[in-house]
C-alpha cells in the first residue's frame, strides 16, 4: 500500500450517478485499474445499467432523490451485497435554472427537490456508511468518500442558484469531515470539476451553448484519476483549480486551527 493511500487501495467501489457523464467514465477507469477493484454503479436508467453490466460492473437501479428511510434500507441491503465497499463517489445530480427577479416563477418543490439530491442525500449516506467505513478502516482497509463539487461551490452561477449552493455545501462538508475524520482510516476526496463535456446540461435545454465551451470528458477523467490514484484531499481541474488557489489556497489550515481552538473551549 501506497503511504497516502488512494483508490488503487480500493477493493469495492460505488459510483452513485454513473449512467452517463462524470460518474461512468470515472467507474470505468476505476474499473480498468491494475488493482482491479470491483466497482457498482447506480443510477435510475435501467437500459445503460444493462450496457453497464455488459462491460463487467455490477449495478443497481436506484433513485437517490428520496428520503432517509428508503436511503438506510438501500444501504442496507448494498452493504449485505456488497461487505467489502470501502468507497462511495457522488456524482448523481441536477442543476436547475431558477431566477428570484421572478419570484412567482420559483418552483419551491422543484428546489427542495435539487436541495435534497444535491446534498441531503449525501450527508445521509455518508452517516449510515460511515460505522461500517470505520470498522473496514480499523481492520487495515483505507476508505474513501469522494464529493463532487464544482467551481460553482466557489463562485455560485448566478441562474443556479440552488445548484451552486449546494455545492458550496458539499464543499463545506468536505473540509469538516476531512478534519473530523483526521485520525481514522476514511479519507475525503473531493472532486472539484470545471465546465465538463456531459448530460448534465440537458434540462435547461442549452447543451448546444454550453458545449463550445466544456473540457472534453476523457481529458477530465485523465486528470481527475491521477488525482485519486495519488489520494488528493483535493481534487480541481482547469478553471476549478484556477478558482481553488485564488479563493480557497490555505481554508483547510484554517479548518484546523479553528478545531484546535474549539477543543480548548
Ligand atoms: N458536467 C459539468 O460541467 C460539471 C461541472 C461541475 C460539477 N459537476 C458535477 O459532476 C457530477 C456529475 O455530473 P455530470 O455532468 O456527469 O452529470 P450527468 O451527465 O447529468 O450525469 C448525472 C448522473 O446522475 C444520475 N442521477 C440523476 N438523478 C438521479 C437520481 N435521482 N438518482 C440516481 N441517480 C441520478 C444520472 O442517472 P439517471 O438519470 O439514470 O438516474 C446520471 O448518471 C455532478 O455532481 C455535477 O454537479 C459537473
Amino acid at each position: 500500500m501506497s503511504a497516502t493511500p488512494g483508490i488503487a487501495d480500493s477493493k469495492c467501489v460505488l459510483v452513485i450517478g454513473a449512467t452517463a457523464g462524470i460518474g461512468r467514465a470515472l467507474a470505468a477507469s476505476i474499473h480498468s485499474l491494475p488493482s482491479k477493484p470491483t466497482v457498482v454503479v447506480s443510477g435510475r436508467r435501467q437500459q445503460r445499467l444493462d450496457e453497464l453490466c455488459k462491460t463487467g460492473l455490477e449495478t443497481i437501479q436506484f433513485d437517490a432523490n428520496t428520503d432517509a428511510k428508503s436511503l438506510k434500507a438501500f444501504v442496507d441491503d448494498l452493504l449485505e451485497r456488497y461487505p467489502q465497499l470501502d468507497t462511495i463517489v457522488f456524482s448523481a445530480a441536477v442543476q436547475q435554472e431558477f431566477d428570484f427577479a421572478k419570484p412567482e416563477t420559483i418552483d419551491l418543490k422543484k428546489f427542495y427537490s435539487e436541495l435534497n439530491l444535491n446534498y441531503v442525500m449525501i450527508v445521509t449516506l455518508i452517516t449510515y456508511l460511515l460505522p461500517h467505513f470505520f470498522k473496514l478502516g480499523e481492520q487495515g482497509q483505507p476508505c474513501f468518500i469522494v464529493p463532487i463539487t464544482s467551481n460553482l461551490g466557489i463562485a455560485p452561477g448566478a441562474w443556479t442558484p440552488c445548484y451552486s449552493a449546494t455545492k458550496a455545501a458539499l464543499h463545506s462538508l468536505s473540509l469538516s469531515l476531512n478534519e473530523q475524520l483526521k485520525d481514522t482510516n476514511v479519507h475525503i476526496m473531493e472532486i472539484m470539476p470545471p465546465l465538463v463535456e456531459s448530460e448534465l446540461h440537458d434540462t435547461a435545454g442549452n447543451t448546444g451553448k454550453v458545449a463550445k465551451y466544456w473540457m472534453p470528458l476523457e481529458m477530465f477523467v485523465h486528470d481527475v484519476m491521477e488525482g485519486l490514484k495519488r489520494g488528493d484531499r483535493t481534487i480541481a481541474v482547469g478553471l476549478s483549480r484556477e478558482q481553488y488557489e485564488r479563493f480557497e489556497k490555505g481554508k483547510e489550515d484554517v479548518v484546523h486551527q479553528t478545531m484546535e481552538v474549539w477543543k480548548t473551549w
